[in-house]
């Protein structure tokens, strides 16, 4: 056996992947499965956007770039965030990064000491559980609640703030719920929070996949700006999560900081793909808008047949692409019922405690799947929670 560090124990990982791995390995005894555990559009990538790395390939984007990203990323990073966030953003405020991921993870390892509190949505995204405890902080988590459409109550913040706190991190619209917050819950934290040193991760890599409402950033609450850390990126808008592509916006000496955990890790993001990023923020936005639409038909089935199976009750999603059923009548836990429909009838979907304890009595259903596969999925569905003993 190999003696691992005892530090590597702190890590903790994404059900989804686990999911994907043992679903491809029925799939290969010869099993049907219908996929909906993980979190990835669909669709291609643009075609102006995949052109646009093969000019920069060709044009010999093929070297190392600053840690922090091309100046010229930075800059169409920083003009879409200023458009789309209403405040003026500099290159400088802005760092490049293989995926959103690296900068939920080198934020918090940045800012917060070992001990100290980091308070996130449970459930939630894990990264935000895993990097917490890399950092050894203590972990604080915060209740969603279905009743509340999946937002948390500012009470419970309240009750969990304390001289302590270092990070709150929010997800708005929500993995995995489709919750989103308001201006009002943003004023809410404000009050809570005070002067007290504290910062925001405002992980907003959803912010372009709103079907209610429109999306609103914790930056438009002018008091947490300087604290706040933007995290966007290209995976779900642009369908490019392969492509490792994402971004950090937050004050300089914070970027510069993660740059520094990049610089000690990947070095840079690649250098062809910061090119394509560009076109895709500043290129022709019809592929955004049809899949938006698409996924919005697509959550209208999901919603409309999950409510239809008997025990089952799911509310309305006003973005992301993930429903989060209740599943608490069958008086079984998440886990068993997930492994019951992998197993017994090849639905592959994630238990909703792989976002956190608060998610027991929840499935998770990702609807980045097409409106054929979600049909014939629900049909399965129907019959398997039919047969639940
Ligand atoms: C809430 C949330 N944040 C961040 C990410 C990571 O995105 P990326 O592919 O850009 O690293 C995901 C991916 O599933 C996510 O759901």
């Amino acid at each position: 056996m190999i003696r691992f560090a005892e530090r590597t124990s702190m890590m903790g990982t994404e059900g989804a992947f686990e999911v994907l791995a043992r679903a491809k390995a029925l799939e290969r005894e010869g099993k049907e499965v219908y996929h909906l555990e993980i979190g990835e559009p669909d669709f291609d990538t643009p075609e102006n956007i995949k052109k646009a790395a093969l000019d920069a390939l060709n044009k010999g984007y093929t070297h190392y770039t600053p840690s922090t990203g091309l100046f010229e990323t930075r800059q169409a990073i920083a003009n879409y965030i200023s458009r789309t966030r209403g405040f003026d953003v500099k290159p400088e405020e802005v760092i490049v990064t293989a995926g959103a991921k690296p900068v939920i993870v080198y934020s918090i390892l940045s800012l917060v000491e070992k001990g100290e509190e980091v308070i996130y949505p449970d459930p939630g995204y894990p990264i935000y559980n895993s990097a917490a405890r890399m950092a050894e902080a203590k972990l604080v988590p915060l209740p969603l609640l279905e009743d509340k459409e999946f937002k948390f109550d500012l009470s419970d913040l309240e009750k969990r703030v304390t001289n302590k706190t270092r990070v709150i991190v929010i997800n708005s619209p929500h993995n995995p719920t489709g919750g989103i917050l308001t201006l009002d819950d943003f004023y809410g934290i404000r009050d809570i929070i005070g002067n007290k040193d504290i910062y925001i991760v405002a992980d907003e890599i959803y912010s372009r996949i709103v079907y209610e409402g429109e999306f609103v950033s914790i930056t438009k609450v002018k008091e947490l700006r300087d604290r706040t850390i933007i995290i966007d990126g290209f995976s779900k808008t642009y369908a490019m999560t392969g492509w490792r592509l994402g971004y950090g916006v937050a004050n300089p000496d914070i970027i510069n900081m993660i740059a520094k955990y990049v610089t000690n890790s990947y070095s840079c993001p690649t250098a062809f793909v910061q090119i394509a990023g560009i076109e895709a923020l500043e290129g022709n936005q019809s592929a955004v808008d049809y899949m938006v639409k698409e996924f919005k038909e697509r959550r209208d089935i999901i919603v409309k047949g999950l409510n239809e199976i008997k025990g089952v009750s799911c509310k309305l999603p006003k973005g992301a692409f993930y429903v989060f059923p209740n599943i608490k009548s069958f008086g079984k836990s998440s886990n068993e019922i997930h492994n019951y429909l992998l197993n017994e009838h090849g639905i592959a979907c994630l238990p909703g405690t792989s976002f956190g304890g608060f998610g027991e009595g929840y499935l998770r259903f990702s609807y980045a799947t097409s409106k054929e596969n979600i049909k014939k999925a629900l049909l399965k569905l129907n019959e398997a929670f039919s047969k639940v003993r």
